[in-house]
């Protein structure tokens, strides 16, 4: 099973960054250096993608001008010497096609992927949802195409949450546990409250599909025109038709950009385990606790020699 394509839907309006994302998108959000979805797309092409399908939106050109060549750029930087501070990107945007599809109407995650489904044959793809950052030995998504590729099905990431954040997943019940890490799923219920819970167990933004899941999808849009069409509703429908799912717990750091907490959280950590910033931060951090630390003593936050 060859799984060479991704789509990743990103025509969120990202309200909870407002009024940043205002004017950028929030998958632009810096971490460290890069923005967020540059992240997700290394992580693509480290997982062996070569045709990425990215569903945006109006206000979201940054990002498609972030993957694309800046000979203007790229010669002044030339004239300095100064020319591999783009070799990383450069690279990134050689080694994968881009496609970008618009949606049109924010009409939810499942409607976003249904849009890109022209891009995808009979195969199985990827999905990808830039609010979830991993950092992973092996890159996340690779994880799961390991496993479906062994077990021929369809997988989702799922990752074990404590019991305020069910809420806010998309959690699946276990039909059978297979190893430690490997789940096959009976159902996924949307939000659920804590109570109604199947399982802690909850989908984080990677998913490996079968191209059935654009059936699923096909049929949902005849019906429920003007309304969100939810990916857990047509991984369900997909899994009627007798698709199996299984879940993996990805192994790695995930972190959830999807709020402003999140967010900051996310670049603490990643800066933290960054060769260059991480001994600056973590002395920065240790600080802080002091009675001596840079919010009495401001001189202390001066020592930028990074
Ligand atoms: C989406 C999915 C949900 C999943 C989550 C992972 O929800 O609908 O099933 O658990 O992503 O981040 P969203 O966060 O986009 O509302």
């Amino acid at each position: 099973m060859d799984v060479n394509k991704v789509i990743i839907p990103a025509a969120g309006l990202g309200t909870r960054f407002l009024p940043y994302s205002k004017s950028i998108p929030k998958e632009m959000l810096p971490l460290l250096n890069k923005p967020a979805m540059h992240y997700i797309v290394q992580e693509a092409v480290e997982s062996g993608i070569k045709h990425l399908s990215l569903v945006t939106n109006r206000s979201k050109h940054c990002i498609e001008d972030y993957f694309d060549t800046t000979p203007g750029l790229f010669s002044a930087l030339k004239d300095l010497e100064k020319e591999t501070l783009l070799k990383e990107i450069e690279k990134i945007i050689k080694s994968v096609d881009f496609t970008y599809v618009r949606q049109h109407e924010m009409m939810g995650l499942g409607h976003a992927l249904w849009l890109a489904r022209h891009a995808i044959g009979k195969e199985y793809c990827g999905v990808m949802l830039p609010d979830d950052i991993i950092f992973a030995k092996q890159p996340g998504l690779e994880q799961l195409i390991r496993v479906a590729r062994q077990e021929k099905v369809s997988v989702v990431a799922v990752q074990e949450v404590p019991t305020e954040c069910l809420s806010s997943y998309g959690i699946i019940s276990v039909k059978k546990q297979i190893t430690p890490n490997l789940f096959h799923v009976g159902h996924i219920v949307e939000k659920p409250d804590h109570k109604d819970a199947p399982s802690h167990l909850a989908v984080i933004g990677r998913y490996v599909l079968s191209h059935k899941i654009f059936n699923a999808l096909d049929e949902m849009t005849s019906y429920s025109v003007g309304e969100e069409l939810q990916l857990t509703d047509a991984i369900n429908t997909m899994m009627q038709s007798n698709e199996k799912v299984f879940a993996y717990k990805v192994q790695g750091m995930r972190y959830d950009i999807g709020t402003p907490i999140g967010w900051i959280k996310a670049v603490i950590g990643s800066a933290l385990q960054d060769k260059q910033y991480g001994p600056h931060i973590q002395r920065f951090i240790n600080d802080l606790g002091t009675s001596d630390s840079f919010v009495f003593n401001q001189s202390k936050n001066i020592q930028h020699t990074v």
